[in-house]
């Protein structure tokens, strides 16, 4: 950008990284609405908090009720929700902070931008692997049957398509107990954030 110059501070993201114990990165749960990400975010974030790690957790239906609000769900919509999630992920990374994030992301092309960005020592793709039969079945918030109905349109896994992760970080089986799927989760993550 013209005119623009980096500034460079004093305090950087090491030492925020020291004075937390442990090291920043992101955690990127992909899968389709219903799988089950902003459960197991919330089980990850309750976990690392209750262990003394720093975390935050980004989540798709919250950031879309804010910051995200003026976006749809096209195709458009959905590339620019996940292209700002990623430059805040990218910032809290730098502040030192374990970010777990729950968006479905259905675009494999829009998620390697997310890996380049972030960085790809620095970025761990997660996949919420979840039929859409059982992600149907449960219908917590009832939006499949408001999509069957045509009430949503462009709805992913109906009318809006979700592109599987050729080679993810972790793969989390969603048919399985919150317990077990949960703990993969957290020795994979724990492998990660300690210095
Ligand atoms: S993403 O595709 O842009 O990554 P995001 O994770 O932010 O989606 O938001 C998904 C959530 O929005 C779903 O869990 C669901 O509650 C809600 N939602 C509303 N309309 C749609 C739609 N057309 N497709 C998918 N999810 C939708």
């Amino acid at each position: 950008m013209k005119n623009v110059i980096k500034q460079d501070y004093d305090v950087n993201r090491k030492k925020r990284e020291i004075i937390k114990n442990q090291k920043a990165s992101v955690f990127w749960l992909t899968g389709l609405s219903g799988s089950g990400k902003s459960t197991l975010a919330n089980a990850l974030h309750t976990e690392l908090t209750e262990l003394g790690f720093h975390s935050y957790v980004l989540d798709g239906d919250n950031m879309r009720l804010g910051l995200n609000s003026d976006l749809d769900f096209t195709e458009e919509g959905r590339n620019e929700n996940i292209r700002r999630i990623a430059e805040v992920a990218k910032l809290f990374v730098d502040s030192g902070l374990i970010v777990i994030t729950a968006f479905i992301s259905p675009f494999i092309a829009e998620r390697q931008k997310v890996a380049e960005l972030i960085g790809i020592s620095d970025f761990n793709e997660i996949f919420v692997d979840a039929d859409l039969d059982l992600c149907e079945d449960r219908d917590v918030k009832g939006l499949y049957k408001k999509a069957r109905n045509g009430e949503i349109k462009e709805f992913t896994g109906i009318s809006s398509p979700y592109e599987k992760p050729l080679n993810p970080a972790l793969k989390i089986d969603a048919s399985k107990e919150l317990k077990k799927s949960l703990n993969i989760l957290k020795h994979f993550v724990i492998s990660k954030i300690n210095i």
